[in-house]
């Protein structure tokens, strides 16, 4: 998966760093923040370095459109409403995804340093990105991560049902390592997450007809298509299982909206999303010595990764190697763009009057 999943026609290759600095000054001409336009920038910077395209700056215009119409909160922030033991209830009270569930996996690091364990939840938030990047806050403070969140917009069918009545919810769990990238299993219970589909229909790509269904029930090759019928979970009914559970943690847990009051994020833009999310972390001392588990790490990527490969293999990968692989790629020779994601970025920077010495 990962970059495989994506057809570019014309690209443009640009470092990093300087994706990052024209993102966050998009986001400061939005009127957000210092620091939360560097919250937000990072993140989807970071989820295409990282070959998620799905979740990169692609979303900015959906953001942007979300702001505008007063769905979501450009400048509203974070705050613990309820705190018991190792738990806590968070209000993001509007603010952007990112800002809200940053907010909330650092307060579990904090309490997960006290208590040895933590669940935060959080509520009254918006589309977040990667789940990945949350769980990787815990393994690199020498923690498993957890994450999960609820799907911004009813994708899915049940199992025998035909009606869109749930999410592709993903979640995500993140280990430390010795020496190797943490290991990262981040994951939309749909065979594929939607925004590949999106990101197909923006660059006229076909489909694999394994990734959705059309508005009649049947396997599309059509973005188009895909994008107006549902999404198909992975693994049959146990894909819907997963999902159905993701739910109750990420938004039936503390009151976020699910089932029938989840809105479309890309059709309802003037709309409240009031998104759910959970984090959990273990503090690994609180169990073992850090560094020995870490090493005990490296040895199962190292097993797995000497297992004997299948004809035609190269070689076996473990969860999130792919991305950390991209990453250092990007790291090294930039993040290759397709020009429509590029050109939509410039039309937003134009309208909202970035300097031109800070656009893409
Ligand atoms: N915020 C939201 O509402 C929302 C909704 C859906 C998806 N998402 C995000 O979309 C992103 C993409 O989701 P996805 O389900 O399409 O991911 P994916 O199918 O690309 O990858 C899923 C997992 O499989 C691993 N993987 C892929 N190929 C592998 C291989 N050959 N060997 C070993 N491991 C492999 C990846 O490292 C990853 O952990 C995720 O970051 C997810 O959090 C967010």
């Amino acid at each position: 998966m990962g970059n495989a999943d994506y057809h570019f026609n014309k690209t443009m290759t640009l470092p990093i760093e300087r994706v990052l600095e024209c993102e966050e000054a998009l986001y400061r001409a939005a009127g957000m923040s210092k620091e939360d336009a560097y919250c937000v920038s990072q993140h989807l910077v970071e989820a295409d370095a990282r070959g998620v395209y799905s979740h990169g700056i692609q979303r900015s215009s959906l953001y942007f459109k979300r702001f505008e119409q007063g769905g979501t909160s450009v400048s509203a922030q974070p705050e613990i409403v309820k705190q018991f033991g190792a738990t806590a209830l968070v209000d993001g009270h509007n603010s952007m995804g990112m800002v809200a569930a940053s907010y909330g996996m650092n307060v579990a690091i904090d309490l997960a340093k006290k208590f040895g364990t933590s669940a935060v939840s959080i509520t009254g938030s918006n589309h977040f990105g990667t789940c990945a990047h949350y769980a990787e806050m815990a393994a690199n403070s020498g923690m498993i991560g957890f994450c999960w969140t609820i799907n911004a917009v009813n994708i899915m069918a049940p199992t025998g049902g035909t009606e869109r009545m749930l999410g592709n919810n993903p979640y995500a769990i993140s280990v430390p390592c010795a020496t190797k990238p943490n290991v990262v299993m981040d994951m939309a219970t749909s065979v594929v997450a939607r925004g590949k589909i999106v990101m197909a229909k923006k660059t006229h790509s076909p489909i694999p007809d394994t990734w959705a269904k059309d508005v009649n029930g049947n396997p599309t090759t059509d973005p188009e298509a895909g994008y107006l019928g549902t999404v198909q979970p992975f693994a049959g009914y146990k894909g819907y299982c997963q999902t159905f559970m993701n739910m109750v943690l990420a938004a039936v847990l503390n009151g976020s909206y699910f089932g029938p009051q989840v809105i479309d994020l890309y059709e309802e833009p003037e709309k409240i999303q009031n998104s759910g999310h959970l984090m959990q972390c273990i503090n690994i001392e609180a169990i073992d010595n850090l560094e020995a588990f870490k090493k005990r790490m490296d040895e199962v990527v190292d097993y797995i990764k000497n297992g004997r490969k299948a004809d035609g293999v190269k070689e076996i990968f473990v969860p999130g190697e792919i991305e950390a692989n991209n990453l250092k790629k990007a790291k090294a020779e930039g993040i290759v763009y397709p020009m429509e994601v590029i050109m939509e970025n410039r039309a937003l920077a134009e309208k909202y009057n970035v300097p031109e010495a800070l656009r893409l």
